[in-house]
């Protein structure tokens, strides 16, 4: 339902056209901007930072229709320094949003070999803290090989194969509204790799063209369990 609303907003939104340049892997020291995108539900209402529940998969698909992004809010029990002091890798992330800072994005792609989640799979996810897994727990892991990456340091690699962080995504954060919108990108992007890789299967599921359209507008956010079938955790 969400997911058909989805693509519901996204065609009436977008007028199909010729897919931009999308950027390389390497990383990068400044904020790279895209559209000013705001973040709603599915009825088309701002997403509140502060109903954000702690731990969940949030997933909305930024900066092109087709790229999909976790919305995460670590909780307030997470080191505020830690999120305000960026990654150790030189990737500009200026830490979390919302009034306990706790509030981040990033592309659910991983870095090693672009694992995605699909409306059938999903390898790559956030593991809620105290889960079983010490080194999963509060992070986000890729099981295909085990990459393991810290949403509280800018996306960090913190174990597996994983060649770099994962792009974290720029919030904007209205204190007033306590609304967010997603402006842009930090760090090295993969996502020339991302669709070559699923060329095929984006057609199939966005249509001819617009999952390489850059998002615009307004963006819905559902939770990643309503858009994919199985989550695996690892
Ligand atoms: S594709 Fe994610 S660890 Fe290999």
């Amino acid at each position: 339902m969400q997911r058909r609303r989805f693509i519901r907003l996204a065609a009436g939104i977008f007028a199909l056209g010729t897919a931009p340049f999308m950027g390389g892997g390497s990383e990068a020291a400044t904020p790279k901007r895209y559209q000013r995108v705001k973040l709603v539900d599915a009825q088309g209402n701002g997403i509140k930072a502060a109903a954000l529940q702690e731990d969940e998969n949030y997933l909305f698909f930024y900066p092109y229709m087709g790229t999909p992004c976790f919305l995460l809010n670590l909780g307030a029990g997470h080191d505020r320094l830690r999120l305000a002091s960026a990654c150790d890798n030189p990737c500009g992330w200026p830490g979390g949003v919302g009034l306990e800072r706790s509030i981040v994005a990033y592309a659910a792609i991983c870095t090693h070999q672009v694992t995605r989640p699909s409306p059938r799979k999903s390898f790559i996810n956030y593991s809620p803290k105290g889960g079983k897994s010490g080194e999963a727990s509060g992070r986000i892991t890729c099981c295909l090989h085990g990459s393991v990456f810290d949403p509280a340091q800018g996306g960090k690699v913190v174990g597996g194969p994983a060649p770099q962080p994962l792009t974290a995504i720029e919030l904007d954060y209205d204190e007033e509204t306590d609304e967010l919108h997603a402006v842009g990108t930090y760090g090295g992007e993969v996502f020339k790799a991302y669709f070559k890789a699923y060329r095929k299967e984006l057609r199939r599921e966005f249509g001819p063209a617009l999952a390489w359209q850059e998002s615009a507008g307004e963006i819905v956010v559902m939770r990643l369990s309503d858009y994919t079938k199985r989550q695996f955790f690892c």
